[in-house]
Order: structure tokens, then C-alpha cells, then sequence
């Protein structure tokens, strides 16, 4: 696909947003959350002072309105009549941000909940783990006769429609090959977005670029981008980031790393104690209880897609190999298991799956291993979880 223009605005987006003299059919903004409060914070595995940067500092909720109010407002007028806007934001802002959509006649249609599979720990331990952003998505006006890819969406779901809770890892490392960015967003959540509500041709304007994540998914996608961006630093990454799609190589293999594929390969979680785990290691063998106390055996969507299985004990000694054979299990009795020298608990019978005990994969280790989840659902896991690559 030919790559799209790309103009990258550099300075105030209030005072550069009424400069902007076309009408541009979708909205992406990734606002100041403010939630610089020099507290403590994760990046990669240090712990760093929370403070982004001025731009990010707390502020007070009349302050808050003020300032999305006036960037939104702006945005209404160069948003074409039949165009979208999404907004992202945590439970920081993204109360402001519904209260001036809405004051403004913006027409929400959904509010996207971005599970991450890949949260980092909470430090303080006082609250529930922070692993969700939401992303308002919103008509210009309920006059608007706006454009979704229902179809699109439903496919790349696997054939299911898609719901509002999505489940996509933070950035990876390989997205920040041109500089950091301490708030950027990951290629693959653009891609989505932009799939479902743009059409190749399309012009996307995003008022706080940052690094240009948006810019980079929009012109991979043969969409134009307008940015506006106040720090050179972010505006020249910004720059670097789009230098580094046109080699047609690069941006094949980002647009590889980033699709969303149905056909994705799937991992199994499997908890064992420590001496059925090293047994399972040494024969090669994995088994998990078939069924449920009811008895009877549930298969759920993703089985046959497997292709790895994960053996941890209680989050810890934690290994990867691959299956002999992707998505093929045998059901045995406990006494074919205690052949093996298992000692399996009460249950008839097993769903065992072979895999190549001479060769662990060297995957990256989510931390979140440890789920008291009992559903086979919940413990097939997207491959993407292990290795943040699509
Ligand atoms: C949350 S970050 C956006 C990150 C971006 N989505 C990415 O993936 O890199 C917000 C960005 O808006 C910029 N910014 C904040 N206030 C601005 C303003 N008034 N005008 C222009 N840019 C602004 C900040 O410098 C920061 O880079």
C-alpha cells in the first residue's frame, strides 16, 4: 500500500488547530492525562519519578475542563460533518473529556475500555492493579452519518463481533527504535481504530502527536496525517519514527508485526506444583483436568490454535516449549497418567498435550501468571502476550 502524506505541525495545538484550513475525517487525541504528581511509578523494571512533564502537571478539575473544552471545541470545527473523534484518557481526565463532548454535541457512541495484558505492578498496594485506559469514541454531531467497519472488526475477532473491552499489550520496545516517549501508545490500538473508522485516503488529525504513533499507523495504512506537536524533542522522534516506514522492508514488517490475525497462535497457562512440574518436563508431557465438577469437558475457541504451552508453579519457575503437534490433545485415564509416575488428583480423566521437552522457547515471561482462573478460556493465552510481537 502506498504510504500516506504526512504534516507534522510543531508548537501550541490551540493556537495551531484554527490554522488548520481543511476539513479532516477522524480525530485521534491522546490529551494530557495529568497525572505528573512526582509519585513513583514503573518503567521497564526501574522504578522512575512519575513527572512526564509540564504539560502533564495535576491540575484542578475547573482547570481540567478549561483545557479540554478549548482544544475540543477547536477540534469540532475542522472535523468533517460525517467524521469521528476518539479521545483517550484514564479516570484522571476522561471525566472532563465526557463533560465537554457532551457539552459541545459531540455524539458519544462507545467508550473502548484498552485492557493491557501486560500492566505493570502497583507499587503502593493501597488500590486495585491499574490496567485499563478508556478511548471515548464520538460522532461530530447525532446528525452524523458516521462509518464503522463493523464488518472488518467482527473478522479480524475471529469471526465474533467485537466487543468494547480490548485486550492489546502497552508499547513494545521494537516501537521505539527512533527515541523515548513517556507516554506513547502502542501501533497496534491506532491500527485498530483507524482500520475500523477510516478508509484508505482518509485524512487523520491528532493534536498531541507525541512520537506520531498515530501518524505512523495512519500513513502505513494509506491514511494522510496532520500532527501538532510543542516539544521538538517528540516532533524530531516524530519525524524519525515516519523516515524510518519508507523503506518498504521496515514497513512490511511493521505492518506483519502489527495486523490482527485471526489465525493467531495461542499459549497455554498451565499451573503445576513444583515436582509434577519438573515431571512434566523431563517426559514431555502436560496434562490438565478435563472438565468440569459437573464432569463434563468443555473445548473453548483458541484450542486449536495452540501451539505453546506455558508450565509455571504459582507464577514462578516459569517455562515455554511448543506442542509436538498445534491444537491436538489426547484425553487419558489417571491410570495411563500414573504410568508416567503422576500423581493426578481425583478426576477420571485428563486432556494431555505432548510437547518438545528438549527445547524451551525463549519468550518473554508475562508476570501475571498467577490467576486463581479455572476455565480453560482464561488460561489460553494470544501468543502476543509472550512475545509482544503480532
Ligand atoms: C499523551 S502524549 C501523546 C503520546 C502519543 N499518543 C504517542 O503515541 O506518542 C501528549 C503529547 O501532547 C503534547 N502536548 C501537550 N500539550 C500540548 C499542546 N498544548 N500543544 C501541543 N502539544 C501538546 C505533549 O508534549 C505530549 O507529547
Amino acid at each position: 500500500m502506498k504510504l500516506g502524506h504526512f504534516t507534522l505541525l510543531s508548537g501550541d495545538t490551540m493556537k495551531l488547530l484554527p490554522c488548520i484550513n481543511k476539513k479532516v475525517d477522524m480525530i485521534f487525541a491522546d490529551p494530557p492525562y495529568f497525572i505528573s504528581d512526582n509519585g513513583k511509578t514503573i518503567r521497564g523494571k526501574r522504578v522512575v519519578v512519575k513527572n512526564f512533564g509540564e504539560w502533564d502537571k495535576i491540575r484542578s478539575d475547573k482547570e481540567k475542563d478549561k483545557f479540554n473544552r478549548e482544544w475540543l471545541s477547536l477540534c469540532k470545527k475542522v472535523l468533517n460533518e460525517n467524521g469521528t473523534i476518539w479521545v483517550s484518557g484514564t479516570l484522571h481526565n476522561i471525566y472532563s473529556v465526557e463533560r465537554c463532548l457532551s457539552e459541545l454535541q459531540y455524539k458519544v457512541l462507545n467508550i473502548i475500555t484498552w485492557q493491557k495484558t501486560d500492566p505493570p505492578p502497583s507499587l503502593t498496594g493501597t488500590r486495585f492493579n491499574f490496567s485499563t485506559e478508556f478511548i471515548i469514541w464520538a460522532a461530530k454531531s447525532s446528525q452524523s452519518k458516521y462509518y464503522l467497519n463493523f464488518e472488518l472488526m467482527k473478522q479480524i475477532n475471529g469471526g465474533k463481533q467485537m466487543t468494547d473491552v480490548w485486550r492489546i499489550p502497552s508499547v513494545a520496545a521494537w516501537e521505539k527504535t527512533a527515541g523515548y516517549h513517556p507516554t506513547q501508545k502502542p501501533l497496534r490500538l491506532l491500527y485498530r481504530i483507524i482500520l475500523a473508522t477510516t478508509h484508505e485516503g482518509d485524512t487523520i488529525l491528532d493534536p498531541f502527536a507525541g512520537s506520531c504513533t498515530t501518524g505512523i499507523a495512519a500513513n502505513l495504512l494509506g491514511r494522510n496525517f496532520i500532527g501538532i506537536e510543542m516539544d521538538e524533542k517528540y516532533v524530531s522522534i516524530g519525524c524519525q519514527r515516519r523516515k524510518e516506514i519508507e523503506s518498504t522492508t521496515n514497513s512490511n514488517k511493521i505492518l506483519r508485526k502489527i495486523s490482527e490475525n485471526p489465525d493467531e497462535i495461542t499459549v497455554l497457562v498451565n499451573h503445576a506444583r513444583p515436582q509434577t512440574l519438573q515431571l512434566m518436563i523431563r517426559t514431555g508431557i502436560c496434562y490438565l483436568r478435563a472438565g468440569d465438577s459437573k464432569g463434563s469437558l468443555q473445548i473453548t475457541p483458541g484450542f486449536e490454535r495452540m501451539q505453546y504451552i506455558c508450565l509455571h508453579s504459582g507464577g514462578e519457575n516459569v517455562h515455554i516449549y511448543r506442542l509436538l503437534k498445534k491444537g491436538t490433545f489426547q484425553i487419558w485415564t489417571k491410570n495411563t497418567l500414573e504410568k508416567y509416575g503422576f500423581h493426578p488428583s481425583h478426576a477420571p480423566y485428563y486432556i494431555v498435550l505432548h510437547f518438545n521437552n528438549t527445547k524451551e522457547e525463549l519468550f518473554h515471561k508475562p508476570s501475571n501468571l498467577k490467576q486463581k482462573i479455572n476455565t480453560y478460556q482464561a488460561r489460553i493465552r494470544p501468543l502476543s502476550d509472550f512475545t509482544g510481537i503480532y
